[in-house]
């Protein structure tokens, strides 16, 4: 089986990709591999971020023949709002600035589209994949999901971010109204997570 460290310290979000990912690829975290400290994510796309996050990690490694890994993969994620001509897109986790909550982020975004009718939103995740010995270079794989930004929160106390506010298409419910198991079947993260495992 191969054995791939994921770029993150979101417990949620490994977890979240290791049982998408079970049976096929053994999932290392940074703290398994010995790696600790913050991932710089400068770049101003999201493949920008999941590369530079995955290029961090890979120059921490060894990477010789034989290694005890056989890659690196990263990823990232942004809401891009329709009538904001796409923010906060790549800012989303400092929207309403360094160290700001989630609470912070959604009272911004919803301020930004009062009185505004074009509700219109998607998530974005784009997961790039650098594995040891590809001539190819990173490989990328994106999942996308399409919904709107509702007037307020609507909650269960699930997920996290901007869910309490992005309703998705074909549903009535906000993502932070939906069981786990169902937003990761529908969501961005869910359906890159998904091209990642159908590729390995
Ligand atoms: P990251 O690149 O996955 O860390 O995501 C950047 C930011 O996008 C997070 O800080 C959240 O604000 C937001 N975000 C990412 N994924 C989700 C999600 O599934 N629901 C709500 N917000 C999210």
């Amino acid at each position: 089986m191969k054995r791939l460290i994921f770029a993150t310290n979101n417990k949620h979000k490994l977890g979240e990709v290791r049982a998408a990912l079970k049976g096929r690829v053994e999932v290392v975290s940074l703290a398994e591999a010995g790696l600790a400290g913050e991932i710089p994510e400068t770049a101003d796309t999201l493949d920008g971020n999941a590369l530079q996050k995955a290029e961090w990690v890979s120059a921490r490694l060894p990477q010789a023949a034989g290694g005890p890994y056989d890659g690196v993969f990263a990823d990232d994620t942004g809401l891009e709002v329709e009538a904001l001509g796409g923010a906060p897109g790549v800012y989303s986790a400092r929207y309403a600035g360094e160290h700001c909550s989630f609470d912070d982020n959604i009272d911004k975004l919803l301020r930004a589209l009062d009185g505004i009718d074009n509700r219109r939103a998607c998530f974005r995740t784009v997961i790039c994949l650098l594995m040891n010995h590809q001539a190819d270079g990173p490989l990328y794989f994106e999942g996308r999901v399409d919904g709107q930004i509702l007037r307020e929160r609507h909650s269960n106390g699930e997920g996290f971010g901007y869910d309490p506010v992005f309703m998705p298409d074909r549903f009535a419910v906000s993502f932070a109204e939906m069981p786990l198991e169902v937003k990761n079947k529908i969501s961005h993260r869910g359906l890159a997570v998904k091209k990642l495992a159908e590729y390995l």
